[in-house]
């Protein structure tokens, strides 16, 4: 097989801030041992997230320039309209500023206390959004998907088992809505099966309850049904990715991701009512129904980036650049989570660092770790993330799995930049036995990961 190229050409260039050791050290201990803490002109190689971080094509910039600005009815709503009905097909199409604002619109109508709302897996704003509603977030994952070392196709499905049993027990007065997170973001990335989706939507629709994804990385997760379901290969990934939306009642999108844009979502619907419910909160909050918080221009580069995000060779650089880095940390007998998702590399933090505890946080020690060797910042997902402290008993309860995600920005670094982090990641792995937990000095209540303070130990 001959190398997968990066399918575009660079126009314009932004130079990288090159930093030294000594400075690093200084720079994370102002910023309490976390990145997101930490300014971004201190990091050379920023994996910190995929999300609102793409390079956009020359024909988004286009699309930027010729944004119509009215606050009512602009043409560039109604191209992007156009686009996201013909994509999902849904009726209802509500622009947000991002993902989490269709997410609290959709939970504070939906959810609620004494409600119940699973997911395969919910990832860290959704399960807020629902906590903040009064309501339940329960994830429903596969144990294939908790094994990192194991080598499966869809390991981001969902426990139908679970699901069914949920159903049964709690039936629709509990349980307003089941969502489905595709790719699966807190399992490594990891896609789920048309399959999986189809027995979901069917369970649902017995049920009479309604079915929701949440669709940030839906292209890429049409790509992985494409090549690895039996009898998808020759569909095209916009055919697949229809029929995932045909499958499910709607969809909360955030665009910084699959959508190529820096800032950008939308909840679209069927039900009719629901949607009238969702616009009346979003020009509250969020501004009027034909821009919903975004810039003419925004919802041009969106349209824009909604169609070049399914074009076969994106898509095939894009999953390739991912499984590159993956294999080679293999090789190299790094833990990395396997096989490689669609937007990231995850490192498996609890057997790169066997010594340290959950709740000493080997993830959050490694993620230090990453960016003091070679200045690259990445993400811990693990039990600073989705880990708790119960507050009666005060027992840890750990992450169900300690990550260190190094999610890849579309478009926006090379083959060598890759190659880089590799060695970076490996020069770690060859003193990993030096390597100290931290403990947590102060934290918010809700989100912490984003501006806890830590020491190490
Ligand atoms: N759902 C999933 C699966 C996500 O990964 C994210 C964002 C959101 C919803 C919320 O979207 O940021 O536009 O409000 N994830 C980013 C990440 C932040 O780093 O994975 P948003």
């Amino acid at each position: 097989m001959k190398t997968v190229i990066e399918p575009f050409k660079i126009k314009t260039v932004e130079p990288l801030q090159f930093t030294t050791r000594p400075r690093r050290e200084e720079v994370l201990a102002r910023a309490g041992w976390n990145l997101f803490c930490v300014p971004a002109e201190e990091v050379l190689i920023d994996l910190l997230t995929d999300s609102g971080t793409s390079a956009m094509s020359s024909r988004q910039w286009a699309g930027m320039l010729d944004g119509d600005e009215a606050y009512a009815g602009a043409r560039s709503f109604y191209r992007f309209e156009k686009t996201v009905r013909e994509l999902t097909g849904y009726r209802h199409v509500i622009p947000t500023h991002q993902g989490r604002a269709a997410e609290r619109i959709l939970f504070s109508i939906l959810g609620g206390p004494g409600k119940i709302i699973p997911n395969n897996s919910h990832f860290d704003t959704t399960r807020a959004n629902i906590e903040v509603s009064g309501a339940e977030a329960v994830d429903l994952p596969t144990e294939e998907g908790l094994a990192p070392a194991l080598v499966r196709d869809f390991k981001g499905n969902m426990n139908l088992a679970a699901l069914e049993r949920l159903l049964k027990q709690q039936g629709r007065e509990r349980v307003p809505l089941v969502l489905m997170t595709v790719t699966n973001n807190a399992c490594a990335g990891q896609p789920v099966a048309l399959g999986c989706i189809r027995r979901v939507s069917e369970l649902c629709r017995s049920y009479g309850i309604p079915f929701f994804l949440d669709a940030c990385r839906f292209a890429e997760n049409a790509w992985f049904i494409k090549t690895r379901e039996p009898g998808c290969r020759a569909r095209s990934p916009r055919e697949i990715a229809r029929e995932m939306f045909a499958l499910a009642d709607g969809c909360t999108m955030s665009g910084k991701k699959d959508g190529l844009v820096n800032i950008g979502g939308f909840l679209a619907l069927n039900d009719g009512q629901l949607a009238q419910q969702a616009r009346n909160i979003l020009i509250v909050t969020e501004g009027f129904p034909t821009y919903g918080g975004l810039a003419g221009r925004d919802l041009e580069a969106f349209a824009q980036g909604l169609e070049e995000v399914l074009e076969e060779d994106y898509l095939r650089y894009r999953i390739r650049s991912i499984a590159y880095v993956v294999e080679k940390l293999d090789a190299l007998g790094i833990p990395v989570y396997k096989p490689a998702g669609g937007h990231a590399v995850y490192l498996d933090a609890a057997a790169f660092l066997p010594h340290i505890p959950p709740q000493e946080f080997p993830g959050q020690a490694l993620a230090c770790a990453l960016y003091l060797e070679g200045g690259i910042r990445s993400c811990e997902i693990g039990s600073v993330m989705f880990g708790k402290t119960d507050p009666e008993t005060l027992a840890f309860r750990p992450a169900p799995l300690e990550q260190v995600r190094l999610a890849v920005p579309r478009r926006v670094y090379t083959q060598s930049h890759m190659d880089y982090v590799i060695e970076t990641i490996a020069a770690v792995f060859d003193r990993r036995r030096e390597l100290r937990g931290l403990r947590i000095l102060s934290a918010p209540p809700l989100l912490r990961h984003f501006t806890a303070r830590f020491e190490p130990l």
